[in-house]
């Protein structure tokens, strides 16, 4: 383990900066194009209520149904990304340690707001995996993602739970969570665990990357200090829509089965790129993307973008190098082209 406080990387940095015209996009982790016919009519059928201001409630009387807990232990975000601002902005940590390689916003929005942060570096040679054990005893806000974006890794819900503990805050992004089948491993419904504040995220599956939309699972009390922080009306008309309709249970029981093709998907993409030389997979990949390791990462992406491909450059990410890229599950055609070109380049 190692803990840093130096900023070697653009923590600002993600995905959508490395997307264009004429390429396929396998940078940004969102699973489709645009959101499906009936979740687009319900925005639709939203406008029509804009001259009014947002009322959160029935969003918020569906998410919390959606994850058995009472509506008073929910917040709605715009986006997961509101949701690290205002854990930031609302808390005083002493000790703030984000588990890396992860998304960077977490750190970044803790270190707008002032607050020194502390890192734990996740090994490739142990697959990247959570070991509760490298988290300082002291630390009084841990970050973690789980599945983790970039590594693709899903971490064991008893091992998250092990970090839980009175006077520490223990942030779970799942914002891809609902791409597990089953989320085995999702702490989004437990009541039990001190301090625990789950993130989710609306945006990936849905394909509402656009319209800002996610919340937070917490006890009341954080819900409360944490919307205290929050502007009023953050969250529009539109992104409570659907936020309410994506918590019904016709949608995640859809969201499954989306998850459970993309398993699918995803086997493919890894077998292929088992196949090929020089190409290493670190952990087992359980979410919408996979990262690997490659001798020459920057040259190989410079490669794939001349033949008309974005991925995602790892070198942002505190504890990988250059040498890591992570590359988006999408279906099988483009998986093979994507593949084949690949194997042209290495
Ligand atoms: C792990 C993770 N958490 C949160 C977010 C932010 O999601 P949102 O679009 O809901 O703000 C992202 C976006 O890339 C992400 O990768």
């Amino acid at each position: 383990v190692t803990l840093k406080t130096d900023l070697d990387e653009d923590l600002r940095h993600h995905g959508d900066a490395e997307v264009g015209a004429g390429l396929v996009d396998l940078a940004v982790n969102v699973r489709a194009g645009a959101p499906p016919a009936w979740l687009a009519n319900r925005l639709v059928a939203s406008l029509g209520a804009l001259a009014s201001y947002p009322v959160a409630g029935p969003a918020r009387a569906a998410v919390a149904a959606r994850h058995g807990r009472p509506p008073g232990e929910v917040l709605l975000t715009a986006g997961a990304a509101e949701a690290f601002v205002l854990l930031a902005r609302a808390l005083e940590p002493q000790r703030a340690v984000v588990v890396h390689p992860q998304f960077t916003e977490p750190e970044a929005a803790l270190r707008a707001a002032g607050h020194p942060v502390g890192r734990v570096l996740l090994s490739a040679d142990q697959g990247f995996l959570l070991d509760p054990a490298l988290v300082p005893e002291d630390a009084d806000l841990v970050v973690v993602g789980n599945p983790t974006n970039p590594t693709s890794v899903l971490h064991p819900a008893a091992s998250l739970a092990a970090l839980a503990r009175p006077g520490r805050t223990l942030v779970v992004d799942e914002a891809f969570a609902d791409t597990v089948p089953g989320e085995p491993e999702s702490l989004a419904g437990r009541r039990d665990l001190p301090g625990l504040v789950v993130v989710r995220s609306l945006t990936k599956t849905w394909g509402l990357a656009g319209l800002r939309v996610g919340y937070v699972l917490a006890a009341p009390a954080i819900v409360d200090q944490l919307a205290a922080a929050q502007p009023l009306w953050a969250v529009s008309t539109p992104a409570l829509a659907a936020a309410e309709v994506c918590a019904s249970p016709v949608a995640v029981a859809t969201a499954e089965e989306y998850a459970r093709e993309l398993s699918a998907e995803r086997a493919h993409l890894v077998a292929a790129l088992t196949e090929l030389p020089g190409v290493i997979i670190a952990g087992r990949p359980a979410s919408s993307f996979v990262l690997v390791r490659v001798a020459d990462g920057p040259a190989l992406r410079a490669a794939l973008r001349e033949r008309g491909y974005a991925v995602r450059r790892g070198d942002t990410f505190p504890g990988l190098g250059a040498g890591w890229l992570r590359i988006a599950v999408r279906d099988r055609a483009t998986t093979d082209a994507f593949v084949t070109t690949l194997r042209e380049l290495l």
